[in-house]
């Protein structure tokens, strides 16, 4: 893929690839990483969670262990983290993250961050967060994934697009999606810090990945459908430099000309 402006369509809309299946579209998606990781060494990341980044991340732990990818300068900020959680609880993010990315590459600890979700003030917390973005210069590449009710992050419908790092209480459905993580009879925390949708929109940068049938309405709804709140990765459409990368399922809804090859 090439550098900028190739994450967008001649519009500005996002850049929809389609691949047949998520172990093509995981290693799709992380090809792009590496090639931004690779062109800008210091690259600043966004990094989401959920079981759709997993087969990405084993691909950028692949690359690394082959010797094609550094994140030795590079750093990284998480979307979430629940509130309540420390770090070392294995359904954390902090936790997920190290088992999935962190503990594989030679990213310095210190520059791979998340909220932390045990902060007395949870929302001093997300402004501390917000601010260590900025302090940053800002991400340069924003992975997202995608809820089956549109959320990016943890910003649930109705999102308020204004919104920059804050404590959110999470939709039952997205509970109940999360509840495998966590050990049984163990409630899946109620809250959690996310980036904020103008957080996220601020990004140089949107990789969004979707993979398989579950998440072909969402997808169609936030690529076909009109940018409102009440689908929040709608808003993607306004962002002006974003790739989506899908496999065959999750785009089985999008119209012949929204980039289907198969359909092409
Ligand atoms: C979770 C996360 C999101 C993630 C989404 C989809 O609740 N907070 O960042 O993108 O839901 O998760 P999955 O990839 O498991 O479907």
């Amino acid at each position: 893929m090439a550098t900028q402006p190739a994450g967008t369509g001649e519009s500005g809309a996002p850049r929809i690839l389609v691949l047949p299946d998520e172990e093509r579209a995981a290693a799709a998606a992380a090809e792009h990483v590496l090639c931004r990781l690779a062109a800008r060494p210091r690259l600043v990341l966004g990094l989401a969670t959920g079981a759709t980044m997993v087969p990405l991340y084993a691909c950028l732990v692949a690359a690394h262990r082959q010797g094609r990818a550094s994140f030795l300068a590079a750093s990284s900020f998480n979307l979430d983290e629940y509130v309540g959680l420390p770090g070392d609880h294995p359904g954390s993010y902090r936790a997920t993250m190290r088992r999935l990315l962190f503990d594989h590459v030679d990213m310095d600890p210190a520059r791979a961050r998340l909220p932390d979700g045990t902060a007395s003030d949870p929302d001093a917390e997300a402004a501390r967060y917000e601010a260590g973005i900025s302090a940053e210069g800002g991400i340069d590449l924003q992975l997202l994934g995608l809820g089956g009710n549109g959320h990016i992050g943890f910003n649930e419908p109705p999102a308020d697009f204004a919104s920059r790092t804050h404590v959110a209480m999470l939709a039952a459905t997205t509970r109940a999606a999360n509840r495998p993580l966590f050990p049984p009879g163990e409630a899946v925390p109620a809250r959690a810090i996310t980036m904020g949708i103008r957080t996220i929109l601020d990004a140089r940068e949107i990789l969004l990945v979707a993979t398989g049938q579950a998440k072909a309405e969402a997808v169609r709804r936030a690529l076909t459908g009109p940018v409102t709140p009440d689908c929040p990765a709608s808003v993607v459409q306004t962002h002006g430099n974003t790739t989506v990368v899908l496999d065959a399922a999750a785009a089985a809804l999008l119209p012949r000309h929204a980039g289907r090859p198969d359909l092409a």
